[in-house]
């Protein structure tokens, strides 16, 4: 998630920008870059890969201003390069942008029409050129951002500023988070309050649609139509615990807010990011003798819990479909009371978030006194069940405090992915050539996510309206069918509303019965090789008086036509779909709780490790 650092005032920019970056850092980013004033000019440093580069940049570089823009980039529309890193500048205006503009290829094409010289790939550089040829009629930054806003669609937050307005900042917000600092004679503007509280406990939260002006000690904010508007001053009195949650109301907020950053860890490891080659690490077997293994391996058996669970059933798509081999899944609380047939050619994996899940433990203990090899998949190092296993396999989340699981979720999707690939390398099932579009594609997915959670306002909107309803019926087909399971499982937890995952194809078998009016059914439909048939499903649903809110890819017309209310996700490969899908639903439960009251972080009855049967 990128991350926009501003400041006007007496005091050093460049120490109190980079500092500000650094308490952004845990967002995610891959450049960095700083324009502060020097001469009456806005100087640009900017550099690829961690501060640290930014730092070394800076070192040497002095800055007579007091007023400068930062910011920490998350690719999405262009690689991490220092070219398509922020501040960009055009005519002595310097933005830093987060989120997307979506209508950014008809802009790219009118600015070249008329003679702009675009020099990056990213869509942030085309705002600064709409600022830059409005401020040359206004003669007035503020004015010059308030008139470009209609030019753009999408949800993004901007700070800009201009070298013929050394004491003047403006931002505007309608997506991303954006607060406003205030201090003793200066002002600041952050992503969130964690990059400021060095200099201020004093914030004003922009909501959508709002301009700030800061000029000299004084800050204006306005409607996008030029309305003035009195805000709150909010003063923060923090304690660890919500510092912990760096700057999010909830833990769980925070963490899905992480998952581009995770989703990115846990590839890492696995992955090979020039040459789009898997090579699964596992520790407790080296990768030579674990890929003799997968080649061995006759069955495969998961077991695992709740969201774990719907992980597993996930990989047994995947490693059906790539590796063609047999592969059976079971909730660990009944495989450990049933007899199980587990023969020795079986390879036998527990996943589990707390590595400490009871029925888990218990599975795997089974398992191991059949004499079974067993792999595990945690995300706690050292929990028991990582422990006892013999092969292991890490989350790489980092710790999820929110009870509900979300970002060890699609750590956990991600992992699969990579063990599914490297088990159909392993067997000879795997095309090269589709070895590297799947990798490609996986490696992609982080920017593709942050896409995704800059669409939160509109997940937000959406859940508001979800209110009424009196039940939910999540249905999709293929790999969509466990992420429908998982979407019900956060909003039952979460809202305390019933909702059940289904099968799409199993509708008229049963929960045709329950629609009308009242029950929203959840479809999702990306486009993949299942899509015309849940389309079919989705329409059936619709002619019996069911209210549809659809999960789609892109711009699908004909989706939204069908759909009370149509969420699109971006293009993706068929791999990456359900990582790109678990985000709304998780985001929808999460906005539908907190609006009906109830405790996000933990909800009534749950544990976050359950660690009794
Ligand atoms: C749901 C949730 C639970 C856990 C389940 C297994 O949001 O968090 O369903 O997934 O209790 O927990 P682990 O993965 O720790 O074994």
């Amino acid at each position: 998630m990128c991350g926009i650092v501003g400041y006007l005032g007496p005091l050093n920019p460049k120490d109190v920008i980079l500092q500000g970056l650094k308490k952004l850092e845990y967002r995610g980013y891959d450049s960095a870059g700083v324009a502060i004033l020097h001469h009456g000019k806005a100087k640009q440093v900017r550099a690829p890969g961690k501060l640290s580069a930014l730092e070394d940049k800076l070192k040497n570089e002095t800055f007579d201003g007091h007023l400068g823009i930062g910011h920490t980039r998350w690719a999405t529309h262009g690689a991490p390069t220092e070219t398509n890193a922020h501040p960009h500048q055009v005519d002595g205006i310097s933005l830093v942008h987060n989120g997307i503009i979506e209508n950014y290829q008809d802009i790219r094409e009118t600015l070249i029409k008329s003679g702009a010289q675009i020099l990056s790939d990213t869509d942030s550089e085309l705002v600064a050129h709409l600022i830059a040829r409005e401020v040359k009629k206004t003669k007035n930054l503020y004015l010059a951002v308030e008139h470009i806003l209609p030019e753009l669609r999408g949800a993004f937050s901007i700070v800009a500023i201009w070298n013929e307005a050394p004491d003047e900042m403006v931002a505007f917000k309608d997506g991303p988070p954006l607060v406003v600092g205030i201090g003793e004679k200066q002002a600041f503007v952050a992503s969130d309050v964690q990059a400021l509280l060095n200099y201020t406990k004093k914030f004003i939260y922009l909501e959508d649609r709002e301009i700030v002006s800061i000029k000299g000690d004084k800050i204006e904010i306005f409607t996008a139509q030029g309305a003035p508007i009195i805000k709150k001053v909010t003063e923060i009195n923090w304690n660890p615990e919500m510092v912990e949650k760096q700057g999010f109301a909830h833990f769980m907020l925070k963490e899905i807010y992480e998952q581009p950053r995770s989703v990115a860890a846990a590839l890492e490891p696995h992955t090979n990011a020039q040459t789009h080659e898997v090579h699964l690490k596992t520790e407790g077997l080296g990768s030579a003798e674990f890929s003799d293994l997968l080649k061995k391996t006759k069955r495969f058996c998961i077991v695992a819990c709740g969201t774990s669970f719907y992980a597993a059933q996930v990989a047994k798509y995947l490693i059906e479909t790539l590796a063609q081999v047999p592969v059976d899944i079971d909730v660990a609380s009944e495989f450990r009371y049933r007899s199980p047939v587990l023969e020795k050619d079986t390879l036998f994996m527990t996943i589990s978030q707390s590595g400490e899940t009871a029925d888990t433990l218990a599975a795997l203990r089974l398992a191991k006194e059949k004499g079974l090899q067993i792999l595990s998949l945690c995300n706690v190092k050292n929990s028991t069940i990582d422990r006892e296993a013999h092969i292991k396999l890490y989350m790489l989340s980092g710790p999820e405090i929110g009870v509900a699981s979300t970002k060890a979720f699609t750590s956990t999707l991600t992992v699969l992915s990579c063990l599914s690939l490297q088990w159909a390398k392993s067997k000879g099932t795997l095309l090269k050539a589709d070895e590297k579009e799947m990798v490609q594609a996986l490696l992609a997915a982080p920017a593709q996510l942050e896409v995704v959670l800059a669409y939160d306002k509109y997940f937000k909107e959406t859940a508001q309206k979800l209110k009424n309803y009196r039940g939910f019926l999540y249905m999709g087909r293929g790999l969509s069918y466990p992420i429908a399971m998982e979407g019900a499982l956060k909003m039952k937890e979460l809202a305390y509303l019933h909702a059940e995952g289904y099968a799409a194809g199993e509708m008229k078998h049963g929960p045709l019965a329950l629609i009308d009016n009242r029950m929203a059914i959840v479809m999702l439909c990306p486009k993949d090789q299942w899509y015309e048939k849940t389309f079919s499903n989705l329409e059936e649903a619709k002619a019996r008086g069911g209210e549809v809110l659809a999960l789609g890819t892109g711009e699908d017309e004909n989706l939204k036509r069908k759909s009370h209310f149509y969420l699109a996700l971006p293009k993706a490969h068929w791999i990456v779909n359900p990582l790109l899908s678990t985000i709304p639903l998780q985001l929808m439960a999460y906005h539908l709780a907190f609006q009906l009251g109830y405790d996000v972080d933990q909800p009534r009855n749950l544990a976050k490790s359950v660690t009794v049967e």
